[in-house]
Formats: structure tokens, C-alpha cells, sequence
């Protein structure tokens, strides 16, 4: 198989990976990083949302040799277990969480979104959550968390 080489959580590795294998296949089953998980596989729930050089992606569809060298993080190298990413925080503060299936794609896809725009409104929130699927029925809990998460995140980038 071809060596595939990325760098992960800001570490660089090296791995076999087939042709076919998708970014979330490697993640799992080769890197033991098991933040992402795999909902639909077809781009559609948000389950498997990690990072690609900043940017919120769905590792399902990505092939893993489509991203070589690119820098990929996970919902295991967004905090510490030391410190934790003002959305995390946010997110257990507000117990926004029934089955958490859903919590890895909406925490990376919120911290996104943080990163790119701090003050965020309510209806820019929703926008760009839209795209990742609660099956609970969780979302009054998840916008409360995020709305927290942008009230941390401005307490550092104050408007
Ligand atoms: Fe990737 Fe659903 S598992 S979007």
C-alpha cells in the first residue's frame, strides 16, 4: 500500500494506507483517533467533521491520500486534558449532550466557526450548524453551549 503522510494534532506521521481508504478510515482505525465518528458516510450528518488546514471538513468523503501533507486536526488535539477549548468547556457547562453521537461534529464545526468569526450571532450560529444532524433533539442545549463558547472565545478577542 502507499505511504501517506500527514501531519496530525500537530504531530507528523507516516502510514500505509490503500488508495480507497478515506480520511476518517485512517483517523479511526490506523491513528486510534476515535474524536470523529462515522455517521452516514456520505457527507450528509457531520458526525466525522475534523479540521483541514483550519477549516471544518467531513473526513467520510475525503479520500486520505487527497490530503497528504496537509495538516489535520481532530477533536483530540482541539484542547487538553489540561485545558480545554472554550467550546468544550461550553458544551459539558451546558450538558449539551443526549446519545453524544453528534458532539465531535458539532464541536469542531462550532470552534471553526469561532476561529474564523468570534461574535458570532444567533442566526449565524444556526447556519453553520446546519449541517450537522442531532438526532436527540439536543439543539436548545447546543446553542446555548455555543453561545457560551463565543462568550469565552471574546473574553480573549474582545470586538
Ligand atoms: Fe461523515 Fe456523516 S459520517 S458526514
Amino acid at each position: 500500500m502507499p505511504l501517506l503522510a500527514l501531519t496530525v494534532n500537530a504531530r507528523e506521521v507516516a502510514l500505509e494506507a490503500s488508495r480507497e481508504a478515506s480520511l476518517l478510515h485512517v483517523l479511526r482505525n490506523d491513528l486510534a483517533l476515535n474524536g470523529p465518528k462515522y455517521g452516514c458516510g456520505l457527507g450528509q450528518c457531520g458526525a466525522c467533521t475534523v479540521w483541514v488546514d483550519g477549516v471544518a471538513a467531513r473526513a467520510c468523503v475525503i479520500p486520505a491520500h487527497g490530503v497528504a501533507g496537509r495538516s489535520i486536526t481532530t477533536l483530540e488535539g482541539l484542547g487538553s486534558r489540561e485545558r480545554w477549548h472554550p467550546v468544550q468547556q461550553a458544551f459539558e457547562q451546558a450538558q449539551a449532550a443526549q446519545c453524544g453521537y453528534c458532539l465531535n461534529g458539532m464541536v469542531m464545526q462550532a470552534a471553526a466557526l469561532l476561529a474564523r468569526e468570534p461574535h458570532p450571532g444567533e442566526e449565524r450560529i444556526r447556519d453553520e450548524l446546519s449541517g450537522n444532524l442531532c438526532r436527540c433533539g439536543t439543539h436548545v442545549e447546543i446553542m446555548k453551549a455555543v453561545q457560551a463558547a463565543a462568550a469565552l472565545t471574546a473574553q480573549d478577542d474582545p470586538a
